[in-house]
C-alpha cells in the first residue's frame, strides 16, 4: 500500500526568517524519518510529499496515493490544520487521523471546550477576551490561567500566565493579544496533578495506551510551558498513572474523544481541580510523533509500546477504518 506523507519541514519555515518559537510546533526531519522508517517497518510503501503546497502541487501533477499520513499543521488561519485533510478529501485521498472538521474545533480551545462541556465533562470554566474592552468583563474568580486560545506545544504559555488578580491578567491578557494576534482563552486555574494521555483507535474500539504523569522537579514551577517542555530532561519526569487513576482518566479520554470524533491516534491533556477532580484541559488529534521528545511515544514507552508499534497501530486503526481490514 503507497502512503504519502504530508508534513511541515521546521527547517523550511527557519529558513524564511520565522522565529524557533513561530515554529515550534513544526517538524523535523529526525521526526519525518522515524515517521517513515516505522511505516516501512510496518510493510507500508512510503512517499514524501511535503507541505500543504507541495501537497497542492502534486494534486494538481495527478499523483495518487492509497492513502495520506497527515502530521501538518499549517502556518496561517483558523483553519490551518483542516487544511490538508480538506485538499485530500477533494480529491478523494483517504487519509489518517481526524477529518477536517475535529482537527478545526480542536484548534481552537474555546470551542472545543464548549463541545465537551455540553457532552459533561468537567473543564475549567472559561471567558474570551478578543480585544482589550473584553477584559474588564471577566467574572471568573482567581486565580486564573491564561493561554492563546488556539496554539499548541507550550506556545505562549509561561510563569506568567497564571493570574492572581486583575492588573495580572490585564498585563497578561494585554501581552498575549499582541504577542499572538489571536483571543487570549481565560480559564480558572487547576492547581493540581496533570496527565496527559495517548489513544489509538476510532470509535468502540478506541482505547488507551498509557497515561503519564507531568511530575515538575524543583525548580519547573507547575505548568508544562514552552520552556519546561524545550527542557523536559532536566526539568520534568513523567510516570506512568496508577491503574485506579488511569481507568478514571481512560473514561474521560474515551468520552472527549469520541465526542469530537478524532481518529487514528493523539492525546488528551487533563489535570485534576482543588477537589482533586479530572478536568479536561485540552485535546491532540494532531500529536507530536517525534520518536524521542514527543508525549505519545514517550508515554507509548513507557507502556512497552516501540514506537514502530506506535506508527502501526495507528495505520491498524486508519486502514480498518478506510478499507474495513487490513
Ligand atoms: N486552566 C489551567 N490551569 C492550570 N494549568 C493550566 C491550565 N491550562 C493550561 N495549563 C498548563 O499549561 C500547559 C499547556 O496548556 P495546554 O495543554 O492547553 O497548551 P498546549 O500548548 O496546547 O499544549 P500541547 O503542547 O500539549 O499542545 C498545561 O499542560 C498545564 O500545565
Ligand atoms: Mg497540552
Amino acid at each position: 500500500m503507497k502512503v504519502g506523507l504530508t508534513y511541515d519541514l521546521r527547517s523550511d519555515y527557519l529558513k524564511d526568517g520565522y522565529t524557533l518559537e513561530e515554529t515550534a510546533e513544526f517538524d523535523k526531519e529526525e521526526t519525518i524519518d522515524g515517521i517513515e522508517n516505522a511505516l516501512k517497518e510496518n510493510g507500508f510503501e512510503t512517499h514524501r510529499i511535503g507541505n500543504a503546497r507541495s501537497l497542492m502541487k502534486a494534486l494538481l501533477a495527478g499523483e495518487k496515493w492509497d492513502m495520506v499520513f497527515n502530521i501538518c499543521e499549517g502556518m496561517y488561519g483558523d483553519s490551518r490544520e483542516s487544511l490538508v485533510p480538506s485538499l485530500l478529501d477533494a480529491y478523494r485521498i483517504p487519509h489518517v487521523f481526524s477529518g477536517a472538521v475535529t482537527l478545526g474545533i480542536s484548534l481552537n480551545k474555546a470551542f472545543t471546550k464548549r463541545v465537551i462541556r455540553d457532552a459533561g465533562v468537567l473543564t475549567p470554566d472559561f471567558y474570551v477576551v478578543s480585544q482589550e474592552d473584553d477584559i474588564k468583563n471577566c467574572k471568573l474568580s482567581f486565580p486564573l490561567f491564561a493561554k492563546p486560545v488556539a496554539e499548541g506545544t507550550g506556545k505562549g504559555i509561561e510563569g506568567k500566565s497564571l493570574i492572581k488578580n486583575a492588573s495580572e491578567l490585564e498585563e497578561t491578557c494585554l501581552e498575549l493579544l499582541k504577542s499572538h494576534h489571536q483571543p487570549v482563552l481565560v480559564e480558572e486555574y487547576l492547581p493540581g496533578r496533570e496527565f496527559t494521555i495517548g489513544v489509538v483507535g476510532n470509535k468502540e474500539n478506541a482505547r488507551v495506551v498509557g497515561g503519564m504523569e507531568i511530575i515538575y522537579t524543583q525548580n519547573a514551577g507547575n505548568i508544562y510551558s514552552y520552556f519546561n517542555k524545550e527542557n523536559y530532561k532536566d526539568l520534568i519526569k513523567y510516570i506512568p498513572i496508577e491503574e485506579n487513576l488511569l481507568k478514571e482518566c481512560a473514561g474521560v479520554t474515551l468520552k472527549v474523544w469520541n465526542v469530537l470524533d478524532a481518529l487514528d491516534g493523539g492525546r488528551v491533556d487533563l489535570r485534576m481541580d482543588r477537589m482533586g477532580r479530572i478536568n479536561f484541559l485540552e485535546i491532540n488529534p494532531l500529536a507530536g510523533l517525534n520518536p524521542v521528545h514527543s508525549d505519545l511515544p514517550i508515554l507509548a514507552n513507557l507502556y512497552g509500546m516501540p514506537y514502530s508499534r506506535l506508527i502501526g497501530e495507528i495505520m491498524d486503526a486508519a486502514v480498518t477504518r478506510i478499507f474495513g481490514k487490513k
